[in-house]
């Protein structure tokens, strides 16, 4: 995963498609790639690392190439290295791939292309592609090339943006697109392509943004859009007039926003291939035995800050699924304590980055102390993940803005699958939880969707409290967790204090601090617990501060309202991750309102690789 471009036309199709590739590095990726045909021959070349090692290799690009697709990576299956990076290629060398998303199937399909006597070169998914793509050209050598590759893709599940080259169709660039994003620029005499649209804007602003299930054939003459039984689909190309400051934000504002919206998106990435419709979990990169799994009678859960919370949201419902305690550490402590771990202990250690200096430091001493670690991480190259005994990767893809949104969601998901995969292979006696988990989780992304829709009411409500001195985010529970979290996103991007308590607490001191101009957001999701937050935001109503309450859609007003925003209704450990999102939107809109730097908040960066 990360960016694709290509060209074809009457310039360079190698400068600028290297140059395209430039204008999506913002968004971060590991190694680059790029194939075009010359002297009658497919070429393709790549380089792990800077997009500048690649353009090295192409130190005199010849200027008669008129065609070539290029790929920045992001390392989704497969450690960063110049063989995982894309293009791939099938067996003959003769057709090269580059690919965006997740092919969900890929070990069956790779299995059985081997079988058949193909020699994968890479760890990736996408290779899969390549070899699937040589099988139908062998098997059907009358069909045209389109028909051959959506004959290739009717073997894939999974999530795909393609570009394919083959020596055999020399002016032919075959894309499609199935959940990952895949534009066409339309120039004149020329026509590119790229994973997002700040990349064409430079020779064209206008831009047929393909949709799912759409393939196109590519060349000098014609672009041609069709679906998979390929009948001809009718695209109207847009017009883009965004600066190319929101070009790179795909229209939005701040990388912030773009990444909460990405939330759903994130979910079915984070979800996909390790859930089948029947719920079972199926989670390939964790190779334990279910008597492995059964031996851990400890859990520590490990993490900084956002990541830190994740841990902290998953707690309980890990304890409740597995039925033994769990226990969540901030790594700045854990580090300098001295944890009473054995082998009979599992240490998670969750990162989005994989290089948090306090996380990686309380995954060494955990492994110091004869435990096993497992990272729950999202940059798949990173030293957590590779120092890690076992990892399982989120899947939120590359995060830009400092405050981590879509990773948290990712990662309080994929504690959940774990916590479901452990369930299982240790026979926890829990099947009940388990069944009702696991067929609620598929409905993550839809709730989303709709949390989404309550941007406007979040904008209004930001512009009633933006000006409010002191915020508090009580709740009970799941919601304690979800109020660590939004008490955290709300100071760092808004520089209002903010604190978050488990609402019992509030009698015992911090009720001192209430008074008109401190708001208080009140978190009731908690069915059982609802009737108590209800009493605790009452005594802060009393005491003259403002009270947003959140709760679902289902539940009444209640008098102690000044505000009130209504969730999609969900099972209760679920909440944490639908009642996140519309409070990532207010701390987002009140720092808007604000004024402040929301991308590069003061003082904080996004990866503390140091103590
Ligand atoms: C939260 O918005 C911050 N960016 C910060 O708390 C972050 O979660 C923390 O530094 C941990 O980072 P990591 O997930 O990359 O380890």
């Amino acid at each position: 995963m990360c960016g694709i471009t290509g060209y074809l036309g009457y310039r360079s199709a190698i400068q600028i498609s290297i140059a395209n590739l430039k204008r999506l590095e913002y968004r971060g990726y590991d190694s680059a790639g790029l194939a075009y045909m010359y002297n009658g021959k497919l070429q393709v070349l790549k380089a792990e690392g800077r997009i500048a090692n690649l353009e090295q290799l192409t130190q005199q690009p010849p200027q008669e190439v008129g065609m070539a697709i290029a790929h920045t990576r992001w390392a989704t299956h497969g450690p960063p290295c110049t063989a995982n990076s894309h293009p791939h290629a099938d067996c003959s060398g003769d057709i090269a791939v580059v690919h965006n998303g997740i092919i969900e199937n890929y070990a069956l399909l790779q299995t059985r292309l081997t079988e058949a006597g193909h020699t994968f070169q890479s760890e990736t998914d996408t290779e899969t592609i390549a070899h699937l793509i040589e099988e139908a050209m062998s098997l059907m050598p009358d069909a045209d090339f389109a028909e051959q590759v959506r004959t290739a893709l009717k073997h894939i599940e999974g999530s795909y943006a393609i570009a394919v080259l083959c020596k055999k169709y020399p002016d032919t660039i075959f894309v499609a697109r199935q959940d990952s994003p895949l534009i066409i620029g339309h120039g004149e005499q020329e026509t590119l392509i790229a994973s997002d649209i700040p990349a064409v804007m430079q020779y064209t602003r206008r831009v047929t943004v393909l949709q799912d299930g759409d393939c196109a054939i590519i060349t000098p003459q014609s672009v041609v859009i069709t679906n998979h039984a390929g009948e001809i689909q009718n695209r109207t190309a847009m017009y883009v007039d965004w600066d190319d400051q929101s070009a790179e934000k795909g229209g939005f504002e701040h990388f912030m926003l773009k990444e909460i919206h990405e939330g759903p998106r994130t979910m079915r990435d984070t979800l996909r291939g390790r859930m089948s419709e029947a719920g079972t979990i199926s989670l390939p990169d964790l190779p334990l035995t279910n008597a492995q799994w059964a031996s851990y009678r400890n859990v520590t859960i490990i993490g900084c800050g956002t990541a830190y919370h994740a841990g902290f949201a998953a707690r309980r419902m890990l304890e409740q699924l597995l039925q033994r305690q769990v226990d969540v550490q901030v790594a700045s402590e854990f580090r300098y304590s001295s944890p009473i771990l054995n082998q009979e202990s599992l240490v998670i250690l969750i990162s989005q980055s994989g290089e948090t200096a306090d996380t990686l430091a309380a995954m060494r001493l955990a492994k110091q102390k004869g435990a096993a670690t497992l990272g729950v991480v999202n940059v798949v190259g990173s030293s957590l993940a590779r120092e890690a005994d076992m990892r399982l990767i989120t899947q939120a893809g590359p995060e830009i803005g400092v405050a981590s949104t879509k990773a948290y969601l990712a990662q309080v998901a994929a504690l959940q699958l774990l916590g479901l995969h452990m369930a299982a292979s240790a026979h926890a006696p829990t099947a009940m939880l388990q069944q009702q988990m696991s067929s609620a989780l598929p409905m993550l992304p839809a709730l989303l969707e709709r949390c989404l829709t309550l941007e406007p009411q979040v904008k209004e409500l930001a512009a009633h409290l933006a000006h409010c001195s002191c915020f508090f985010f009580l709740g009970r529970g799941y919601d304690y967790a979800t109020a660590l979290e939004a008490a955290l996103k709300l100071k760092e991007i808004s520089y209002i204090h903010a604190e978050a308590y488990p609402a019992g607490e509030m009698k015992h001191g911090p009720l001192a601090l209430v008074e008109p101009g401190v708001a208080t957001v009140g978190l009731c999701t908690q069915k059982n617990l609802r009737d108590k937050m209800i009493s605790n935001l009452k005594e802060v109503k009393a005491r003259g501060g403002t009270v947003l309450v959140l709760q679902r859609e289902t539940d009444v007003q209640p008098d102690c309202a000044d505000y009130l925003l209504t969730l999609p209704d969900a099972p209760d450990f679920l909440m944490p991750i639908i009642a996140m999102l519309p409070l990532q939107l207010l701390a987002y809109h009140v720092a808007l309102q604000r004024g402040c730097a929301i991308d590069q908040p003061r003082n904080l960066a996004k990866s503390v690789t140091v103590e």
